[in-house]
């Protein structure tokens, strides 16, 4: 349809036959004949605005790096070689990686542009016609998303109603439906909850394709499935460098037996990791150290705050091994939308899923952010 111009001899694009049958259609009629339904049916993944707020709606590391690594990163990124390509294979970062995640001897890591960049590499690779990803419901929303719009059927087995794992349940579906891919966050988001050991392990043991562990919040819970993948070959671990305070550079990390990786790396975009990043956070692991101080400052205003969020009449907070907490309360929307009223960004997730009627998430912040958040919240309660 688009033909080549030989009257001038330039790169001249006649495209006459396409105007004459686009001229025919509508704008919105051409994009629904042309796109998959899969896609066409889906809904984007909503990112709240947040300019000006108090935002613990997305489980960031509040914190910022200390002013000298920050100078550091300055100068690294006034020399970096922004012409030329980044390193395709991040060997250095890697490296870094492995030492600093602690990853066993003789396994693998592959890097995403963040772990959801992993998910759809995954889902990609699996997609035969027909193909299954098993997940648990409610559970992190990219799950779903990401298997329609690769071309997968995606399975959500219900959590229990204490939100712990159903592993009788999940092996039943494993049976039926034969997943070629199963997502277990471990802890789990929005629940925040960590589910118990051996109900994953009889999972994955029951499994007849890959488990993925999503470690995401691992800095905040520091339990892994790490150590066990030797033990099952076909598990696969993923983590991110997101939630640990690197949110920005977009960073994720999938660990497991070489055999999975080299085959997954090929669908792997080729520069998906980009200089700065892999600079940056090459350079950030080597103080991995203040991270980790932070994510322990986390840990115990997440303590604090759980707390303060029980003595709230009518909220009822649930137990959290991540950075966020899911709490319960009568008339959520409105909760919802009277914090934001006074400049406090959580996230709504009443609507979302059955289970979770009347649920709000809140990501642990700083003292003074948390403190913020509490007060609006006594606010929105009392009016
Ligand atoms: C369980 C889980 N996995 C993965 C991700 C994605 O993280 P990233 O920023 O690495 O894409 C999130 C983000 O919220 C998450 O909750």
């Amino acid at each position: 349809m688009v033909r080549y111009s030989p009257e001038t001899g330039s790169r001249r694009m006649v495209s006459l036959a396409l105007k004459c049958e686009v001229a025919a259609v509508s704008l919105p009629d051409l994009v629904r004949r042309t796109l998959r339904d899969e896609v066409l049916s889906t809904s984007a993944y909503h990112v709240a605005e947040a300019a000006g707020m108090v935002k613990l709606d997305a489980m960031e590391n509040p914190y910022p790096l200390p002013a000298a690594l920050q100078e550091e990163l300055g100068r690294l990124a006034a020399r970096a070689p922004l012409n030329r390509y980044p390193d395709a294979d991040a060997t250095r970062l890697r490296a870094a990686l492995k030492a600093s995640l602690d990853v066993p001897d003789g396994v693998q890591l592959m890097l995403g542009n963040g772990s959801d960049e992993l998910i759809q590499v995954l889902a990609l690779a699996c997609a035969r016609p027909g193909a299954v990803m098993l997940g648990v419901e409610p559970s992190f929303a990219m799950y779903p998303i990401v298997a329609r719009t690769c071309g997968l059927r995606f399975v959500g087995v219900p959590l229990r109603a204490d939100f712990s794992l159903d592993a009788d349940a999940v092996i039943a579906a494993l049976r039926r439906e034969r997943p070629a891919l199963v997502f277990i966050a471990y802890p789990n988001n929005p629940t925040g909850n960590r589910f118990d050991e051996r109900a994953i392990e009889r999972i994955i043991a029951a499994a007849p394709g890959i488990v993925v562990v999503d470690e995401a919040y691992h800095p905040f819970a520091q339990a892994t499935f790490l150590a066990r993948l030797g033990e099952h070959p076909n598990l696969l671990v993923m983590r991110t460098l997101s939630k640990l305070g690197l949110a920005g550079l977009r960073l994720g990390v999938l660990i497991g037996a070489a055999d999975w990786i080299a085959e997954l790396n090929k669908l792997r975009l080729p520069y998906n990791v980009n200089v700065l990043t892999q600079l940056f956070a090459e350079h950030i692991l080597k103080h991995d150290d203040v991270l980790r101080e932070q994510a322990a400052a986390i840990r115990s205003s997440r303590a604090q705050l759980f707390e303060r969020l029980q003595q709230v009449p009518g909220v009822h907070a649930y137990p959290s091994d991540a950075n966020f907490i899911l709490f319960r309360v009568a008339g959520a929307d409105a909760v919802f939308e009277a914090l934001k009223r006074g400049g406090v960004l959580i996230k709504k997730l009443a609507g979302s899923h059955p289970a979770l009627t009347d649920c709000l998430r809140v990501t642990v912040g700083t003292p003074d952010e948390n403190a913020a958040f509490l007060d609006a919240l006594a606010a929105a309660r009392a009016s």
